[in-house]
């Protein structure tokens, strides 16, 4: 099990690249099991989860290979049906094969995921949306069985925006037979980017990136060749990175549209942003505000980044309130940033916090993928010698993290035990 280890203190400076969206890539992939056609991906960030959804789609019959961030799918044969509990469990998105398996055998038999460290994560909306198409839904065993002689256009609304179930509703109805109309969808940019992917397949899709996704079912569809989009979170993980040790971060092949609201938010903290088409750049130059944040779906402020802004909040001096509404435990980092030394009170699903002159190293344990990333940025702020275990929740969602961040000036290191 691999540790990182930070001595903090060191302000970051310079630029980053950023990868390939780890969230827009996944359903990409998966895409291609619409198809016996040749599909390529590119701009795939090397990541953990990347590797599962590789491994899964070559599961599910599929020939994958990848060379550096280009991934090649072939056909390769019958695919299966099935998604057993030892490859689902190890990431939640692989629910994302029924839409795609639905759409094209009939019949799909997948673990359900079960929960993770930040809430219970049903798929309730997937499945209304699946029986709306015409299918059958058997939950038996942990696993979640669905069938249909045929998917039909329907009208669906969804009582929440998912991004997973909008994403799994977009991979079922394309092959399905009349219109179909997914209203109270997602608007976030990696649907947008699945959308504009099955347009290249030959998919009949209007309205990606609002909320409202009407598609004529085609009757068959073929390979594409796509490059991922940016991905935000990473991006607003640097720029937070840049802010919390007063430095001047430029991050590159990034989409400021894609990061709006962080870039208002940091900019009313007191940080000096300058953007331009595919670049931005956070300086530090005073003393920072604090700034509440809300998160919400997008274009909101994300709740991927909400464990990031409370660490850099945790160091503004005043009071500053979070509050999360998409997540119902989406708070493990606090135990963690408070052992570092933070003022930080839980009140159901807000949290206050009192900004501190400085936190100090400890070791620390981290829970999920950006409560990591949330500790691994105030390592690079306290006093002395931070201990971060656990690491491999972090490789399934930051592109050689360690090695970026060295290059903007940290003392970080990771030791492989
Ligand atoms: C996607 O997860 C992202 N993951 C998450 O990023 C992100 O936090 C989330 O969207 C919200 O933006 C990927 O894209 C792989 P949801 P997803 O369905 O699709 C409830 C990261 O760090 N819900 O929009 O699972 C659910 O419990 C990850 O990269 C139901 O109740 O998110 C949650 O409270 C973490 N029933 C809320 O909706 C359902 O059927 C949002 O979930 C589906 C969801």
């Amino acid at each position: 099990m691999d540790k990182i280890v930070i001595h903090g203190g060191k302000r970051l400076r310079g630029t980053v690249r950023i990868s390939g969206s780890k969230n827009a890539a996944l359903p990409i992939l998966i895409a291609s099991l619409l198809t016996d056609d040749e599909c390529v991906v590119d701009n795939v960030p090397d990541l953990a989860d990347i590797d599962t959804t590789i491994g899964f789609i070559s599961y599910i019959g599929k020939n994958v290979s990848r060379r550096g961030k280009k991934v090649v799918i072939q056909r390769n044969g019958k695919l299966k049906s099935s998604a057993p509990y030892e490859l689902v469990r190890k990431m939640r998105a692989s629910v994302l094969v029924m839409g795609a398996l639905l759409a094209r055998l009939g019949h799909v038999k997948v673990s359900l995921p079960g929960g993770c460290a930040i809430g219970a994560r049903p798929i309730d909306i997937h499945l209304d949306g699946f029986k709306k198409l015409g299918s059958d839904i058997i939950l038996q065993g942990g696993y979640a069985e669905v069938n249909t002689k045929e998917l039909r256009g329907a009208n669906i609304r969804l009582r929440f925006p998912s991004v997973g179930a909008t994403e799994n509703l977009l991979l079922a109805s394309v092959l399905a037979k009349g219109k179909t109309v997914i209203e109270n969808a997602a608007r976030e940019p990696e649907i947008s980017d699945l959308a504009s992917v099955l347009v290249k397949m030959g998919a009949d899709i209007r309205g990606g990136g609002t909320k409202t996704l009407t598609i004529h079912g085609v009757s068959r569809l073929r390979g594409f060749r796509h490059s991922v989009i940016p991905d935000r979170i990473e991006a607003a993980t640097y720029l937070v990175a840049g802010a919390i040790t007063k430095g001047d971060v430029c991050l590159t092949d990034v989409n400021p549209g894609h990061i709006k609201t962080i870039i208002e938010k940091l900019s009313r903290a007191g940080l000096r942003i300058k953007s331009g088409e595919d670049f931005v750049r956070a300086t530090w130059v005073k003393n920072l505000k604090p700034v509440n944040i809300k998160t919400g779906i997008y274009p909101g402020f994300p709740t991927d980044v909400q464990a990031q802004w409370m660490a850099l909040m945790a160091l503004v001096k005043g009071g500053s309130k979070i509050e999360e509404t998409v997540f119902e435990n989406r708070f493990m980092h606090v135990s963690e940033l408070q052992r570092l030394g933070a003022n930080i009170r839980i009140e159901g699903n807000k949290v206050r916090i009192k900004g501190v002159g400085g936190l100090s190293g400890a070791p620390l344990m981290v829970s999920d993928l950006r409560a990591g990333a949330a500790l691994v940025l105030a390592g690079l702020v306290a006093k002395g010698k931070t201990e971060i275990l656990r690491v491999y929740h972090l490789d399934r969602g930051y592109e050689h993290l360690e090695k970026k961040l060295k290059k903007l000036g940290a003392d970080i290191t990771r030791l492989h035990c």
